[in-house]
């Protein structure tokens, strides 16, 4: 089994303070009424930066009536997503508004049905399993490079970001439902970008409620309509065939509880739309900032090729290769240092705890944050700075483990964090042997914290053939 599930290793929580020993982190201050709520709103990624540059690992942050615990150091980290984990669910504001889009799937459920689901989906992210998906995912770095080569050819624009999502969602659609769901790319997305602001928008002003007649309601049922109609049309397409093909898909419609029972209808539908928009949204903008940072940075490019050279001298990688490039690899782990596409983590925490020094109360909203985190000064020098080798293996033994945390950590991590690896190397390989894409004039990349972070204006580039 997966270590990742094996609770007998994780200890309880804390013991209650008792109020005489209660010593609340320092609130960063905001206005009378609203606290930060405003701030928060117009510039997440410079609010909460600031609030850690000035107030330290632990802050609380007021939004109107209510705190949430900022919580910024690597002890921290461990502390909430491991040892204690089970002191912090995903009861909290933020789960329960992106549950409305993806019901009761691995990333929103929680307790033991959550473990349960988990058990049922991990075989199906096995290494083995894995291996068999290079072929899906370089052939779809090939037909890239086909629309890449015919842009390169007439010098215009190309939105790379766009791309990017075309080749993650055509992945995840073959590897784990079998299916073709390139031609979706449009719909799911146009609806998914969407869904992504709206759930933010929603978290951050919660009036009026989702399901009220108003424009972003309707715009919410809207978008989850186009999504449910791609959900539901891939599980209907198996069932048509009936072929139990042994991918994840066929995993969901077959698997048996004890007593015999299968998983109902919203069952599968809450696991498959997770995955697919979990599965894709994330290693897209992945890639889509690590081109951009690559076309800033000259001599991490010009280190890539060399290898890229090295290795492959023009051939598409393969499952073997990937070890043999591992400035590829760095250059990818830089990138999700810098934007960590799950730049935020909300937890709730159920009992009172204690951190570093700090009480934690009883059902308080918690804010891990990768985006900060990853720029703490204590553990990354000149954090702004692009720099592939931060992730040389002499260079992570001598940083705190939990410092970086672009897929979470404990038993929620990530499902998906070596696919997504796997994935984004051999895609990164495949295209940039071949073309080098360049910030096209005028277009200025700007990050967008939703629910990922992604650039705002998509990612205007040209591509240079090499
Ligand atoms: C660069 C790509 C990716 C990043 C940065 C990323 C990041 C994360 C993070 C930070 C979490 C934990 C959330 C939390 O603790 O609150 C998570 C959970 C999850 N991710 Fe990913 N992810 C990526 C790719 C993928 C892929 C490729 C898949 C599936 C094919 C996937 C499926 C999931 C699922 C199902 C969960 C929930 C797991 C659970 O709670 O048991 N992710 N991801």
């Amino acid at each position: 089994m997966d270590q990742t599930l094996d609770r007998s290793t994780v200890v309880s929580s804390t013991p209650p303070a008792s109020p005489s020993t209660r010593r609340l982190p320092p609130v960063v201050p905001g206005h009378p009424i609203a606290g930060s709520a405003f701030a928060m709103r117009r510039d997440p990624l410079r609010f909460l930066l600031d609030a850690t540059h000035r107030y330290g690992e632990i802050s609380r942050i007021r939004f109107f009536f209510s705190y949430a615990y900022m919580v910024n150091s690597a002890e921290g980290a461990r502390h909430i997503l491991q040892e204690h984990n089970r002191n912090y669910d995903k009861n909290t504001f933020d789960y329960h508004a992106l549950a409305r889009l993806l019901g009761k799937g691995l990333l929103t459920n929680d307790g033991a049905p959550w473990l349960r689901q988990r058990r049922l989906i991990q075989p199906a992210f096995h290494r083995q399993r894995l291996a068999s998906f290079a072929a899906i995912m370089t052939g779809a770095a090939e037909r890239t490079a086909e629309a890449w080569r015919a842009a390169s050819a007439h010098g215009e624009p190309t939105d790379v970001a766009a791309e990017m999502m075309r080749l993650t969602l055509s992945v995840v659609g073959q590897a784990l439902f079998g299916q073709n769901v390139e031609d979706d790319v449009a719909v799911v997305g146009r609806a998914g970008v969407s869904l992504s602001r709206i759930i933010t928008d929603y978290v951050m002003r919660p009036l009026p409620p989702l399901d009220f007649p108003s424009a972003r309601g309707r715009h919410f049922r809207a978008a989850k309509r186009e999504l449910d109609a791609v959900t539901w049309r891939i599980i209907a397409e198996r069932r048509r065939t009936g072929a139990d093909t042994g991918d994840l898909l066929s995993m969901l419609l077959t698997a048996r509880d004890e007593e015999g029972h299968g998983m109902d209808d919203q069952q599968v539908r809450d696991e498959v739309l997770t995955l697919l928009l979990a599965g894709h949204e994330t290693t897209s903008t992945l890639l889509s900032w690590t081109w951009y940072l690559l076309s800033r940075s000259p001599d991490a490019e010009r280190r890539l090729h060399e290898e890229l050279a090295t290795v492959l001298g023009g051939r598409i990688p393969g499952v073997d290769d990937l070890a043999k490039l591992p400035y590829t690899r760095r250059v990818l782990d830089e990138s999700l240092r810098l934007y960590p596409p799950a730049w935020s983590l909300a937890r709730n925490a159920v009992a009172d705890d204690t951190i570093g020094g700090y009480t934690i109360p009883a059902h308080a909203a918690v804010i891990l944050c990768p985006y900060t985190l990853h720029r703490h000064p204590d553990y990354w020098i000149d954090p702004e700075r692009f720099d592939p080798d931060r992730f040389l293996p002499e260079r992570v033994e001598a940083r705190p483990r939990w410092a970086y945390i672009p897929f979470g950590g404990g038993p929620r991590q990530c499902i998906g964090n070596s696919f997504a690896l796997m994935e984004a190397q051999l895609a990164l390989a495949t295209l940039a042997q071949r073309f080098q894409p360049r910030l096209a004039p005028g277009h200025t990349v700007l990050p967008e914290p939703v629910i990922t972070l992604r650039p705002r204006d998509g990612l205007q580039m040209i591509i240079e053939a090499r």
